[in-house]
Formats: C-alpha cells, structure tokens, sequence
C-alpha cells in the first residue's frame, strides 16, 4: 500500500497538524524571554534571579540608548581572572545572535557600545560572569 495512503486511512495525518500546536506554544515562549521559566534556571534576569538572588545589581546588564547606539553597562567587578564580566552579546528580537563584546579583566571596565541600526521592537543583552552564569535584560526599541 503507498504510505500517504495508508497513514491516511489511520488518521495519522490529522494527527500530525495536531503536535504542531505544542511547537508553536513553545516558539512563543522562547520569543519572550523575559517571562519564560527558563529565566531564573538557564538564564537570569531582575525579576528571576533563581539561584542568585541578592546577585541581580552586579550582573544585570543596564542598556542606555542614544540615538542608534546602545551603552551597556554590568555593574560587576573586574577581580582579574578570578571574577569577572566575560563578554555582552546583543540579540535581536528573535534571539538571534548580532554581535557580542570580549572583556580583558586585567585592563577592561565590562562596559560596551553597539550600533543597533536595522534592529526592530526589541534587542536583549546578555552579560556572562565567569562565576554567575548568564544575566538577561531587554530594551524596547
Ligand atoms: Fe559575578
């Protein structure tokens, strides 16, 4: 038998258009970050600081906007290699890598600048401590 027709004739394909929708739900949960219940377990943010509470100050990555360009500030320590501000990432409105900032801890403050010409809605910024983990903030564009 040709297996569209058999998988037809066992309503396999109206089952198919059905496990689609938990894919859907999960895409939108991915496109806001900020509220998802992976902030505060895989990344953290202000509002979800899981693990590291009382850390949200230092590792919350503070975005000040001018024009096209963005400041970015991580109110953290640069204690060498010991503790530090290893990089900003900017991510787009759907996640998508942009273009990230290394830090030397022996001469960097873990402050960056980004031209955001072309981006929409949305950017995220990410701030990763080498002992911390990775810290989520989101500006609106
Ligand atoms: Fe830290």
């Amino acid at each position: 038998m040709h297996r569209r027709l058999f998988l037809k004739g066992l309503g396999v394909i109206g089952v198919a258009s059905s496990v689609v929708l938990p894919k859907i739900a999960f895409a939108g949960d991915m496109l806001d970050p900020m509220g998802s219940k992976l902030a505060g377990s895989l990344y953290y943010t202000k509002d979800a600081p899981g693990r590291w509470k009382g850390k949200e100050e230092t590792h919350v990555p503070m975005i000040e906007r001018s024009g096209n360009s963005i400041e970015v500030t991580t109110g953290h320590e640069m204690d060498g290699y010991v503790h530090y501000i290893i990089k900003h990432i900017l991510l787009n409105e759907n996640l998508e890598f942009v273009e990230e900032t290394l830090f030397n801890p022996e001469i960097d403050a873990p402050i960056s600048e980004h031209d955001i010409t072309g981006l929409n809605n949305r950017l995220y910024m990410v701030s990763l401590c080498n002992k911390h983990d990775a810290w989520l903030n989101m500006l609106t564009l």
